[in-house]
């Protein structure tokens, strides 16, 4: 088709298109390629920012890597990995879901880890946090034997992959829901921390004048047959940027309890203070499968 102007492209493309086997990969180019053209469109697109916009996505793949995935970096600070993840979740929005956007820090193969057991796996100073947990499904009965991977943040804010002082698969583990679909660990209570700026992301958030700061959480995903994988974060309630994380991931239901104490430590070596966390999550009937992980 020759086109004869600007109004001519569009339906140029969609005509090209229309030979796709996939029906749905039809349906997903057409609606992209119509509300990308009107996007050029409403905002009078010029050159410059065309540019401006195909050097962004340049560099978008040029900043991943086997430990930093700036793509899913991108898509958390605009909102729409948990735009995505709420409309996928809790029946399409018809009921609350307990789900939240997977971030880039998973790792597949964390350390099979004993109920009850520490995820602590170098020395890492800070508050010693007790988590005791039950997976429930949607009429409340107990699922026992869901596979549960838990990874966080260390007090001082950092993932392991991003911390050469602490070692590999600290503060990660998999446990597996006993015969009461319960799961407890001990740990260390994370802390918030700012997401990577180092690439074109940082860009954006500075330009935004945002702060870029996820509010305190423990990331976990349960896995289990004939059940949705579940991906989700527990934030903790006193965190300053509860209402204010910067990838839009806090919602009222992953408001955790996480109480201090003082007194009556479960373990001997633990003095001072410390926290205790207690969390029911409940698991959607559903396809269980694993997420692409976003680092190795
Ligand atoms: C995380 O919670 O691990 C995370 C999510 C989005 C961006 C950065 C980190
Ligand atoms: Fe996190």
């Amino acid at each position: 088709m020759i086109i004869e102007d600007e109004k001519g492209v569009t339906p140029a493309v969609l005509k090209a298109m229309e030979g796709t086997t996939n029906a749905r990969a039809r349906q997903i180019m057409e609606a992209l390629v119509r509300h990308a053209h009107a996007f050029a469109q409403e905002v009078q697109l010029t050159e410059e920012e065309f540019e401006y916009g195909l050097d962004f996505l340049n560099r978008i793949g040029k900043t991943t890597n086997d430990v930093h995935n700036e793509a899913i970096l991108f898509s958390d600070t605009i909102g729409f990995s948990t735009l995505v993840c709420l409309m996928n979740n809790g029946k399409n929005g018809a009921s609350e879901t307990a789900a939240a956007l997977l971030g880039p820090f998973w790792r597949m193969h964390s350390p099979k880890t004993e109920n009850g057991g520490s995820i602590v796996r170098s020395d890492t100073p800070g508050p010693v946090l007790f988590a005791d947990c039950l997976v429930k499904d949607q009429n409340g009965n107990p699922l026992a034997g869901v596979e549960i991977d838990v990874w966080q943040s260390s007090p001082v804010g950092l993932y392991e992959n991003q911390d050469d002082s602490q070692a590999d698969m600290n503060l990660r583990g998999k446990f597996i829901s006993d015969a009461q679909g319960r799961f407890s660990f001990r740990s260390v209570t994370p802390a918030g921390y700012p997401i990577p700026l180092h690439g074109p992301v940082g860009d954006l958030i500075r330009a935004q004048n945002r702060r870029h700061f996820r509010p305190a959480h423990l990331h976990f995903l349960l896995l289990k047959e004939g059940f949705k994988t579940l991906v989700t974060q527990v934030f903790v309630d006193q965190d300053k940027d509860l209402d204010n994380d910067v990838v839009f991931g806090v919602t009222r239901a992953l408001v955790g309890n996480y109480v201090k104490h003082t007194s009556n430590a479960p373990a001997p070596d633990v003095t001072g203070e410390w926290y205790s966390l207690d969390y029911t999550f409940v698991m959607e009937k559903g396809v269980a499968k694993l997420p692409h992980p976003p680092i190795k």
